[in-house]
C-alpha cells in the first residue's frame, strides 16, 4: 500500500494529537491512532485504560471500531504514535487482520521518528479472516 506523503503528515499529526487524549493512568503509556479508510476518511483513536485493568482499550481498536461504526471496513494504512514507536499488540493486529492484510502500519516515536514501517500481512503471519470462515 502506498501512502501519499501529504496523508502520511496527516496521519502523523492526527495521531499525535490523538495521543494527547489518552487515558492511561495505570500505565502512563499513552497511544494515539489515526487510520486512513479507502473512501478516503480519517478516524483516531487513544486508549483508554480503566480500574478493572482488563477492560482497557487500545487506541488501535478505538480507531478501527470507531472507523467500521462509520460504514468504513477498507484500512490502508494506521499511524500508532507512543513514547518508544511500540508495536501493535496481538489484538489489535487481529481485528485490523479482520479487513485486510495490506494495511499499511507505521509506528512512531515521540520524536516523530518513524520506528516500525511494515503490513498487516507481516506483523500477523498466518492470521485467521473472515476467508477462514467461508
Ligand atoms: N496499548 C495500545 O493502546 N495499543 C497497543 O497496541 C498496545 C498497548 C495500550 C493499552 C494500555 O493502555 C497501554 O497501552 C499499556 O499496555
Amino acid at each position: 500500500m502506498s501512502l501519499s506523503s501529504e496523508d502520511r503528515q496527516k496521519l502523523v499529526v492526527l495521531a499525535v494529537n490523538a495521543r494527547q487524549k489518552a487515558y492511561a493512568p495505570y500505565s502512563h503509556y499513552s497511544v494515539g491512532a489515526a487510520l486512513l479508510t479507502r473512501a478516503g476518511l480519517i478516524y483516531t483513536g487513544c486508549n483508554v485504560e480503566n480500574a478493572a485493568y482488563p477492560t482497557t482499550m487500545c487506541a488501535e481498536r478505538v480507531a478501527v471500531f470507531t472507523a467500521v461504526a462509520q460504514g468504513q471496513r477498507v484500512i490502508d494504512a494506521i499511524v500508532v504514535a507512543t513514547s518508544n514507536g511500540g508495536s501493535p499488540c496481538g489484538s489489535c493486529r487481529q481485528v485490523l487482520a479482520e479487513f485486510g492484510l495490506d494495511t499499511l502500519v507505521i509506528c512512531i516515536d515521540e520524536s516523530g521518528k518513524v520506528v516500525i514501517e511494515t503490513d498487516l500481512r507481516s506483523l500477523l503471519p498466518g492470521a485467521f479472516t473472515p476467508l477462514d470462515l467461508a
